[in-house]
């Protein structure tokens, strides 16, 4: 008998890995093992055919083929598998010390207008006006005196800025804030909508072949920075949205939904400088030290702008 370890279906994961035994970076050979360990177990599991097979070739180049530099249809891929929450839960352990993170999404613009206090987001005056507000603190209740708060989020009619240039005004619904010394923030905004994530490309078919709806329930995103602590990239979301339950990319945490409840009083709204009424949203932010964070990887690089809607 010789000693060759040659392909069979029994031992194929094995033999595969195995070739992955002189890889100098052990991190890389863990990752390429156990890959190859889970896929094989997955044709196995399934029986997968050959014209499935093909499929999903055809699939994964046709979502190659859709990615640009303003569309990353992979990551869109990765976030309606739930992958992209998983690694994002993952690297971001909060042990129910801090704010829970959530994906950061497609339309956060790397520059966001620099705003003061009390400033007002919704540069085209439509929607139902609304007041955010919240404090920044550490884990031992410390305010965090100068923190920054990066927010962007829908309209009333769930688009983007970037997905309809010309039709909202750049900027429109964004905002990069300071918090004052006791690290609170507030600004005048709108009550966003709920939305669909680009579904006019692989994914979309995806999810139309599987009988599920594109739907994000509606949101505020946010990512919170300060000096020697961890940010975090979040978002506060809508009590009574539609889709809570079922967001297409499954970002909803039980801890970062809110109640949007109405104010009725023509005296606060003046004094705030909405119209009445008005809606008002809170959200406090809890953020690691710095020296509390686990080694592992920091949040997502910022990932290309999606524009759906927008002229191509
Ligand atoms: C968003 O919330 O902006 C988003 C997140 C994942 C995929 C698409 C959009
Ligand atoms: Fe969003």
């Amino acid at each position: 008998m010789s000693d060759r370890q040659l392909f069979t279906e029994e031992g194929s994961a094995e033999v595969v890995a195995a070739s992955f035994d002189d890889t100098p970076d052990p991190r890389l050979k863990q990752v390429m093992t156990s890959l190859v360990r889970h896929l094989h177990a997955f044709v196995k599991d399934v029986e997968l055919t050959e014209e499935e097979w093909g499929s999903a070739i055809d699939f994964l180049t046709r979502t190659g083929h859709m990615s640009n530099e303003v569309r990353q249809e992979f990551i869109l891929l990765s976030d309606v598998l739930g992958v992209s929450m998983l690694v994002e839960t993952i690297n971001h352990r909060t042990g129910g010390t801090s704010t829970e993170s959530t994906v950061l999404g497609p339309f956060h613009m790397v520059e966001s207008p620099r705003r003061e206090l009390g400033d007002d987001i919704n540069l085209d005056r439509k929607g139902t006006p609304c007041l955010v507000s919240g404090r920044v603190t550490g884990p031992d209740g410390e305010p965090l005196a100068g923190a920054s708060v990066d927010v962007w989020q829908t309209n009333e009619d769930g688009f983007y800025d970037v997905q309809q240039p010309g039709i909202q005004p750049a900027g429109n619904l964004r905002g990069l804030f300071t918090a004052d010394a006791d690290g609170r923030f507030w600004f005048r905004s709108v009550v966003p909508r709920y939305y669909p994530i680009p579904d006019d490309g692989p994914v979309g078919q995806l999810l139309a072949a599987t009988g599920r709806h594109p739907n994000r329930p509606a949101h505020l995103h946010f990512i919170v920075a300060a000096p020697g602590y961890r940010p975090v990239t979040t978002h506060v979301f809508v009590a009574d949205s539609p889709y809570l339950d079922s967001d297409a990319v499954f970002g909803v945490k039980e801890s970062l939904i809110r109640e949007v409840p109405e104010v009725d009083d023509p005296a606060r709204a003046a004094e705030v400088g909405l119209a009445n009424p008005f809606r008002t949203l809170t959200f406090d932010l809890t953020l690691l030290r710095a020296d509390q964070a686990p080694a592992a990887a920091q949040p997502a690089q910022a990932q290309p702008t999606v524009v759906r809607g927008a002229p191509s």
